[in-house]
């Protein structure tokens, strides 16, 4: 095992055409509630109870963190946690190298949360995570007052922040339309006098917005242009510990849903799934795809909107999937293609440039994942068109460069595909989702794999 858990050797798995899906599953805790958690946790005063906590390896390295930062933090039970805060401005320099194995948001947030204490700290993750971009992060903090004292090659990790013994709250027009980046900017200025506003021109996923909200902090929030918001946060509020109960992913249960919509003859019911509407994208495209998809039971949990989703195997089509929802499915792309793959006629996926900045250059892994699969596809600029047939060959082995969602992806094309499809690596599917191989063969997908790893 590596310091983040994972198995050191590849692991790999192969997925076949399997026997009509059929049960119900609820898919763990939405991963960017979870950090967000046990982060905005660490800032109260007194005890945050967090219930449905993902416990997989990228929050698990956050709960390090916060703890490396001087919060409490606890396990009481399965995915119950208990975080003891230490406020708004209260962290302590942490004593080792903050470790988020492959982690973009847990890292790239709580570089945020740092920013506003006077305090050094440093950031590093695994070979992934160390070739991702953390300008878009060091620029906005910089603005507010944070020293980068040392960082590799591009501004990436391994790097070394200092807080300013006083923040300024600054303006910022996030020039990508990233929860991260906003989220970064909105918890630097928790720390910082005054106002500070984030700017985008696409909304993305808003969580941090809510969840400052949830623990007492005032935020407005403006529409701005034809897609966009501003957001405004006044800084150095108490934060208030307040209950908070995780959603099911949606990014999670694309995995199933996907799965019973190509398995002929399936129906899958995915309980509890979070249905914000700033994350449902792929919902949307799937069912103008022509998906068999009903929400069932619709609810409101912990202050976020959650459904079971009951899906039919269907007929699809393809579709022109709009720029301007990319924001709403990012993670989803992958699994889309898989979707599109199985669909009859072109589907159209525009604007995908931030897909080659995740845990690998999705484009072009999936890329190459379609190709090991014999389905036919082209890329034009950062559009990625799919020419689906309704059926894929399948028989090659697909590289997951140390990305859960393209191994997920994958596995869930062969049990499909007309010969199995292999994927190289599944020990990265831990950091998002632990039980998938189980939940998965519970529903009766044929997965094999010599490991218990996922
Ligand atoms: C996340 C935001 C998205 C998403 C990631 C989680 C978050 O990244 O891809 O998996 O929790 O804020 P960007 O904000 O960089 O698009």
């Amino acid at each position: 095992m590596s310091s983040t858990g994972h198995a050191v050797s590849p692991v790999p798995a192969l997925a076949g055409r399997s026997p009509a899906l059929k049960g119900r599953v609820r898919v763990p805790g939405d991963k960017s509630v979870s950090h967000r958690a046990l982060i905005f946790g660490a800032l109260t005063i007194g005890e945050t109870r967090i219930s449905g906590l993902l416990e997989g390896e990228d929050v698990l390295n956050t709960a390090k963190a916060c703890a490396a930062l001087g919060a409490q933090v606890e396990r009481v039970g399965e995915g119950e946690w208990r975080v003891h805060g230490v406020g708004v401005g209260g962290l302590r320099a942490p004593e080792g190298v903050l470790d988020f194995g492959n982690a973009g948001t847990g890292s790239r947030l709580m570089m945020g949360m740092v920013a506003g204490n006077p305090i050094t700290a440093t950031f590093d993750g695994d070979a992934s995570l160390r070739r991702r971009p953390m300008r878009r992060i060091l620029d906005p903090l910089e603005k507010m007052g944070v020293e980068v004292l040392q960082a590799a090659e591009g501004g990436r990790l391994p790097l070394t922040l200092r807080g300013p013994q006083q923040l300024v709250p600054i303006t910022y027009e996030s020039p990508v339309a990233s929860a991260q980046i906003k989220s970064a900017v909105l918890l630097a200025g928790l720390g910082a006098p005054g106002e500070t506003t984030v700017i985008e021109k696409e909304a993305s996923r808003d969580h941090t917005e809510r969840m400052l909200t949830h623990f007492g902090a005032e935020v407005t929030v403006e529409a701005y242009g034809e897609h966009g918001r501003k957001v405004t946060l006044k800084g150095r509020p108490e934060l208030k510990p307040a209950p908070i109960r995780v959603p099911a992913d949606p990014s999670s249960a694309a995995f199933p849903l996907v799965a019973a919509l190509i398995v002929a003859g399936s129906e899958v019911v995915i309980e509890g799934m979070m249905t914000n509407p700033l994350r449902t994208g792929l919902l949307i495209t799937l069912k103008e795809m022509g998906a068999d998809i009903a929400f069932e039971n619709e609810r409101v949990e912990g202050g976020e909107s959650v459904a079971d989703i009951r899906v039919h195997a269907s007929t699809l089509k393809g579709v022109n999937v709009p720029a301007e929802r990319a924001p709403s499915m990012i993670d989803e792309y992958p699994v889309l293609a898989v979707a599109a793959a199985f669909a009859t006629g072109e589907t159209r996926m525009n604007g995908l440039a931030e897909l080659r900045v995740k845990e690998s250059d999705r484009l072009a892994a999936v890329a190459d994942g379609l190709t090991q699969a014999g389905v036919a596809f082209r890329i034009e600029g950062d559009d990625l068109i799919v020419e689906g047939t309704g059926a894929a060959p399948g028989g090659g082995t697909v590289a997951t460069h140390m990305d859960h969602r393209i191994a997920m992806s994958f596995l869930v094309m062969g049990l499909a595909t007309d010969k199995p499809l292999k994927v190289d690596d599944i020990s990265f599917i831990a950091t998002s989702f632990p039980t998938f191989l189980a939940q998965m063969r519970g529903l009766g997908a044929v997965i094999e794999s010599e490991a218990g790893a996922a």
